[in-house]
């Protein structure tokens, strides 16, 4: 079930959008939300058996400070590429022998991840109810069309937009700025949906309407900031996008 946090939808941004807005369309982050960046841990169990959970997480907790790190001294690289060098640093952290053919066979499954299992109805409903939908990602274009593809969720959505095409990771503003200027509609008309609470804190500092899908019972990030919505699966995403 969803929890509004912000019941009246009030923002500062500098984006502009106090008061509240009806959503016109929804916009989901990728890995974490849309793909389980953690369904490689079986592939990762049987390659290194004792370590797979561990690995994964290492795994893409490096991917995301890697991400951080290069926007930050702006030295940006493609999401495949710090996805590759994020894992072998894990493994030779973790002291696993990770050759060319696992590093391979792991970064071949990071393309065709699982999806959680309430997505593809979340999704299939909120497109039958006539709103627009997009997916705004680190992952570079070519991942996330084999990702959506391999999902089955092609067709499902009016825009895949990679920040591939500024050349920076969230939660940097011109990332955020694609969802808004592909859709013509300010952000906080979009609902912006994340797994990740990190992510769904940055896109409500840029100014989107923001629900953070907290599957874990995760605790809030010390940001000084609350998304505006909160639930638990992605089909809870439902009740807010059509009120
Ligand atoms: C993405 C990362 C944050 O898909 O998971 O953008």
């Amino acid at each position: 079930m969803a929890t509004s946090n912000n019941p009246d939808r009030r923002t500062t941004s500098p984006n502009g959008h106090s008061g509240t807005a009806p959503i016109a369309a929804v916009v989901f982050d990728a890995y974490g939300t849309l793909f389980d960046v953690h369904s490689v841990a079986s592939l990762a169990e049987q390659l290194f058996p004792g370590k797979g959970d561990a690995l994964s997480q290492l795994w893409r907790q490096k991917q995301l400070e890697y991400s951080w790190l290069r926007t930050l001294s702006d030295r940006y690289r493609p999401f495949r590429d710090i996805t590759r060098d994020a894992l072998r640093f894990a493994a030779a952290r973790l002291m696993l022998p990770l050759g060319p053919e696992s590093e391979s066979r792991l970064m071949n499954q990071y393309a065709s991840l699982s999806a959680f299992p309430e997505n593809l109805s979340a999704l299939r409903a909120l497109k039958a109810a006539g709103l627009p939908l997009g997916v705004l990602s680190n992952g570079d274009r070519a991942m996330l069309e084999v990702s959506v593809r391999s999902a089955g969720m092609t067709g499902l959505f009016d825009h895949l937009l990679s920040s591939e095409s500024v050349a920076a990771f969230k939660t940097v503003e011109r990332v955020y700025a694609l969802a808004p200027h592909a859709f013509g509609l300010r952000a906080r008309e979009i609902l912006f949906v994340s797994s990740n609470c990190w992510d769904a804190i940055g896109a409500h500092w840029y100014g989107y309407t923001t629900f953070w899908v907290n599957r874990s019972g995760a605790p809030l990030e010390c940001l000084d900031a609350t998304p505006d919505h909160t639930g638990s699966l992605l089909t809870d995403v439902l009740a807010v996008a059509r009120a």
